[in-house]
């Protein structure tokens, strides 16, 4: 798919203000820090569409662009950040939640996880709650160019390891690098295919 245009549409808290228009959507979700906002700047060939920051906690909406007049991509807040407030975080966690039971147009949920990590008790939990309330997603392995190939395979290979302990098989994952742009072309191609599927239903 050729990005010819992306643009910022709206950023709130209220799942009930988003996009009334039925076009399709995927969110990104996953713990702060992880390179969400990073990853749609680069997928849509743009510096600084999403804003991205060293610090966790950047992103604190739901925040639409809409992608070549007829999708949406989703950047939305980190979750698991232990700096911000308890308050705050309960807040995140309410609309959060909201967005993925109520978001009709959300058609797939793409789950960041830095590909240096083990697998962690948030990110799992996080997949077995959108598996138990039937939302599609996919893995997105993210920063990519801090391993060496073969740590990458070795690492696919123990996550992969972990999530057949509750899944049945190991859901579709991308693996990618937003500084190196590694993935680009496979996440959107994705994405396109089932557009494509959607408009011929
Ligand atoms: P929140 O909005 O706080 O939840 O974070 P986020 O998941 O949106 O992360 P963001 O895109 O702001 O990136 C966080 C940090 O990781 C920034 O310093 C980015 O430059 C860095 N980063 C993001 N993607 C990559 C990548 O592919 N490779 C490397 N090396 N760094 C990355
Ligand atoms: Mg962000």
């Amino acid at each position: 798919m050729k990005i010819k245009s992306a643009e910022f549409v709206m950023s709130n808290q209220d799942v009930a203000k988003c996009p009334k228009n039925n076009l399709p959507e995927y969110a990104f979700i996953g713990r702060s820090n992880v390179g969400k906002s990073s990853l749609i700047n680069m997928i849509t060939n743009r510096k600084s569409l999403a804003k991205t920051s060293g610090r966790p906690g950047k992103t604190q909406l739901i925040n639409h662009f809409i992608i070549n007049k007829n999708w949406y991509l989703v950047d939305l807040p980190g979750y698991g950040y232990a700096r911000v407030s308890k308050t705050t975080k309960k807040v995140f966690q309410k609309f959060i939640t909201a967005y993925f039971e109520k978001r009709k147009q959300l058609v797939s949920a793409f789950v960041l996880v830095d590909i240096r990590h083990q697998p962690q008790p948030i990110d799992l939990e996080f997949m077995q709650w959108l598996g138990e309330h039937m939302i599609p997603f996919s893995i997105i392995f993210t920063k990519a160019d801090k391993l060496k190939p073969n740590a990458i395979e070795k690492h696919i290979e123990d996550y992969k390891n972990v999530l057949l302990e509750t899944w049945e098989d190991m859901p579709n994952y991308f693996i990618t690098s937003s500084s190196k742009k590694i993935g680009q072309g496979e996440l959107l191609g994705y994405i396109e295919t089932i557009n494509q599927d959607l408009q011929n239903t």
